[in-house]
This record gives C-alpha cells, structure tokens and sequence, in this order.
C-alpha cells in the first residue's frame, strides 16, 4: 500500500461518506461520546474499528504492542483517565489477539533493546503463570494461553486504577477481556 494510494483512498471515503450524508463532518465536528474505551494491540491484521463494525464516534481506541496496560505507563493511564472522566464510557475491552508478535517476542530471551522494559510486563505475566504455561507441552499452546492471560492481567491492571473503581462504584462500568 503506497501513500499515494493511501490519499486515493481517503478522497473516495469522503465522497461515499457525503453521498450519503451531506452533513456527516459536520455532524462529527460537534464532538464524540463514544461508549467503549478499546485497548488493543497495534498489530496490522487487528483493526480495532473494522473487527468490531464501529463507524467513527462509536470507539474510543488505545493501541500498542500487546495491548499492555502498565500502572506506570502515563500513555494508557492517561487515555482510561480521560475515557471515563470527561467521554464517561461505559465499557472499557481489552483486546488481544493470538500470534501476537510481541508476546512471542516475550516468550523469548533475546535482548530486544528498548523493547525489553516494554515486554518485561509480558514475562512478568508469564511467571505469574509459570505453573499453568509449564504444564502445557505444545509450544503453540502456550503460546495462545499466555495471549489469554495476559489479556486477563492487563483486565486486572484496568480494574486496579481508582477511576474504573470508582466509575464501577458511580455507574458499574463494566471491563471486558476478549481475544481475538
Ligand atoms: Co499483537
């Protein structure tokens, strides 16, 4: 995919979007009230709006490298801090997905760079787990079950922070761990 390709693209979205509401920028320009916060990872094949049906102001979208959500993390805390206190959601879904690069990156021991604090969270999951990862012999498998847990530990890290706990207490905010 070039970039000129990429324009190409973006005018015909706008015209099939103005075909069919000569208003919709306009309409979008007023403001957003999205109902979901989605956590996701940034991988290509896992596109956020396109998987879910989501037409823009639907979504309120977080990605990075397997959808980690680090307490210290000023970028993902930010984004669950703002979706709840001024779009007031009313979901917040952490998304990922099997094969993902970066938790095969974690499963790993190579010295991956700037990457290695980032993935640090991942095996951090996976010894927390180690018990139940040890006792799957299938590399595959693991492979797809440290997905899932650390989908269920970054749900953990969302429902530790004190907005969602007292967004839960306000008006029972739900979380959602899915794997896609
Ligand atoms: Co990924």
């Amino acid at each position: 995919m070039n970039i000129a390709q990429i324009f190409e693209n973006n005018r015909n979205w706008i015209a099939s979007k103005l075909a069919l509401n000569n208003d919709y920028f306009s309409d979008l320009s007023k403001g957003q009230s999205p109902e979901v916060l989605y956590i996701g990872c940034s991988d290509s094949r896992v596109t956020a709006e396109e998987l879910m049906g989501a037409q823009p102001g639907e979504v309120f979208v977080h990605r990075n490298i397997a959808n980690m959500v680090p307490n210290t993390d000023l970028n993902t805390m930010s984004v669950i801090n703002f979706s709840i206190n001024h779009l007031k959601v009313s979901h917040i879904v952490v998304c990922g997905h099997y094969y993902c690069g970066g938790v095969k990156a974690a499963m790993q021991s190579a010295d991956l760079g700037i990457l290695n604090p980032w993935l640090r969270n991942i095996r951090d999951v996976y010894r927390l787990h180690k018990d139940e990862l040890h006792g799957i012999t299938n590399e595959e498998e693991k492979y797809k079950r440290l997905v899932e847990l650390n989908v269920q530990e970054q749900c953990i890290n969302v429902i530790k922070t004190a907005d969602v706990q007292r967004a839960y207490r306000h008006h029972g905010l739900q979380v959602h761990g899915w794997v896609f």
